[in-house]
């Protein structure tokens, strides 16, 4: 990943880029915007892309429907590792990024970066575009992660976006190629320790013929499809698909 690089100073949208021209760049192209003024978040939401905020979207094959669905989860991993490799090598205090349900990065309490893959079929295989956004120093909206270390240093520790970049895709090589090998499950552990979600009770609203039903469920974990996994207080299980579901917590 990354071999072949575009960078831009300012674009729409790096997932915009990588999905229309897909089949003109090599598998593992990487696109990187320093400001994006059309991002693009999950759910036809807007993405906030101003300076500081690390931008990019890369390329990716993959030959198994089934699994497509965990890629998002493989790829906020990636990310959270990469953040602790980054701080590790530059002997920064450790910044505990969790994973939000489907894929939103939260620190402390607040949403400071979020994946986007989406995908189209074509010759027996699935073309993924895979975005992310962190906010590594940028303030707006919510905060970032170099202010976050600098309450925690008093201001002697800055991120670098081209760090977290470089880490990221090492992370993400690795997790690929394990996730592509021996499935999730092989990454499960770690992925269940930046979750926020194990054994959380939240409420889940469900459309039944017209009808809005709530239900009060505690999660369980992701179903081998990429599904979250829920159990009501009746012992019914529900499975939340990730495009389809969304609950507060
Ligand atoms: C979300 O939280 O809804 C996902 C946000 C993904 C944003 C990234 S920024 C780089 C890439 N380009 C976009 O337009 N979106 C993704």
């Amino acid at each position: 990943f990354g071999r072949f690089l575009i960078w831009s100073p300012r674009l729409s949208s790096t997932q915009d880029l990588i999905a229309k021209n897909f089949s003109e760049l090599p598998i593992g192209a990487v696109c990187v915007a320093d400001i994006q003024f059309k991002g693009r978040g999950r759910s036809r939401n807007v993405w906030e892309s101003p300076a500081g905020c690390l931008l990019f979207s890369f390329t990716l094959q993959m030959d198994d429907g089934r699994i497509l669905p965990l890629l998002q989860y493989v790829v906020s991993l990636a990310v959270v590792e990469a953040l602790k490799d980054v701080c590790d090598s530059k002997g920064f205090p450790y910044l505990d990024l969790k994973i939000k349900w489907p894929n939103d990065l939260y620190l402390n309490g607040l949403k400071v970066g979020g994946v986007l893959c989406t995908s189209t079929y074509s010759s027996k295989k699935f073309n993924v575009s895979a975005g992310i956004g962190l906010n590594v120093n940028n303030e707006k909206p919510t905060t970032c992660l170099n202010a976050e270390l600098q309450k925690l240093t008093s201001g002697a520790c800055q991120l670098e976006r081209e760090n977290v970049l470089a880490a990221f895709f090492k992370r993400f090589e690795s997790f690929f190629d394990t996730f592509s090998n021996q499935g999730f499950q092989a990454l499960e552990e770690l992925y269940y320790k930046a979750w926020l979600h194990s054994g959380q009770r939240v409420l889940i609203q469900e459309d039944k013929e017209g009808q809005l039903l709530e239900h009060a469920v505690t999660i369980q974990g992701l179903t081998p499809s990429g599904y979250l996994l829920a159990i009501g207080e009746d012992n019914q299980f529900y499975e939340l698909h990730p495009d389809g579901n969304s609950f507060d917590f």
